[in-house]
């Protein structure tokens, strides 16, 4: 049993993942923290020292390894399926997950906390809206490759449960 859940920055991965992997009792890997452990550097960091390529191929590196992870739900990072043939790893190591949610809500969260991201650091509110709309159209085509898809935010643990077994 291996899930992973996909989707842009802000749309919830993370905190969907903490509360599946509770209701299903499997262990829960947030990809950007295992990143940050396992090189002993913040992703800002990475980003500074090896440019957005040198992060990609660690991203990468990760991928390969939690792909071997059992019984657990993956949060990936917002770019992680949209890098080499990595959204196709995900589908045949286990099952993707596409939390789909609204542009305009995904940057009003981003904005409370767009420090943390460096693609997003420093953008004004018209900025974010714009580069998200740029991002979100060329990663649209990843995304889409997921087995799943949830675009209802109140969609229950039960339900979503039910939909992937
Ligand atoms: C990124 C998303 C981030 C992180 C990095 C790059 C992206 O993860 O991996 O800053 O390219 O969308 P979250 O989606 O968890 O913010």
């Amino acid at each position: 049993m291996r899930i992973y859940l996909i989707g842009y920055m802000g749309c919830g991965k993370s905190r969907l993942g903490r509360l599946l992997s509770e209701h299903m009792g499997v262990q829960f890997v947030d990809m950007d923290d295992y990143i940050e452990e396992r090189n002993c550097r913040t992703i800002p960091q990475i980003f500074a020292e090896d440019g957005e390529d040198g992060f990609r191929k660690i991203e990468r590196k990760a991928l390969e390894e939690l792909s071997e992870f059992t019984d657990v739900i993956i949060a990936t990072g917002g770019g992680a399926p949209c890098f080499f043939d990595n959204v196709d790893v995900m589908n045949k190591s286990g099952k993707t997950i596409f939390l789909n949610i609204d542009p305009a809500i995904l940057a009003d969260r981003l904005m409370k906390s767009k420090t943390e991201r460096p693609l997003i650091k420093g953008k004004s509110r018209d900025e974010l809206v714009v580069f998200i709309d740029d991002t979100l159209k060329k990663r649209k085509e990843f995304y889409s490759k997921a087995r799943f898809e949830i675009t209802e935010p109140d969609l229950s643990l039960d339900e979503i449960q039910d939909m992937i077994s």
